[in-house]
């Protein structure tokens, strides 16, 4: 089972970044991690500051994995063309965030996306990754 991890803007900053709302760890240094706790996965990683490259992913995943676990970023508030790509291919999309969004502020409680994901995960740090793949395993296998 091949699972694409997709990544939204500044996220690619991750550890250096509000490192008391997202932590010290880069994306790059857990994603190693990440793989070793599924090692019957294939988990691949894609990371964009463009809204245009991150729908272009999404278009490109339907055909060539079986989910993905996508955290949009501040995407996530605003991006009506990232939420239709979500809907409008056919392979599960898990919606997920390191921070609890709606614990922030009010302009991070709405999420364009989360109505065509099979679920979201927020608030776990970058366990909500590991939380992310999990469920998509686990709504693949039942
Ligand atoms: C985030 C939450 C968003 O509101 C924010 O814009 C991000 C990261 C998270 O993972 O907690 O960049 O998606």
């Amino acid at each position: 089972m091949k699972i694409l991890i997709i990544n939204g803007p500044n996220l690619n900053i991750l550890g250096s970044r509000e490192v008391d709302v997202y932590g010290e760890k880069s994306f790059e240094g857990y994603l190693p991690i990440l793989k070793n706790l599924f090692t019957d996965l294939s988990i691949e990683y894609f990371q964009s500051n463009w809204e245009g490259e991150i729908i272009d992913k999404l278009h490109d995943a339907d055909k060539n994995y079986s989910g993905v676990v996508l955290n949009a970023a501040a995407y996530t508030h605003t991006s009506v063309a990232i939420a239709d790509a979500v809907k409008a291919i056919s392979i599960p999309v898990v919606e997920v965030h390191i921070s609890n969004i709606l614990q922030r502020e009010d302009f991070r409680h709405k999420s364009l996306i989360s109505p065509n994901c099979i679920g979201s995960i927020m608030g776990f740090g970058l366990y909500s990754y590991r939380l992310g793949v999990e469920s998509l395993r686990i709504v693949k296998e039942n």
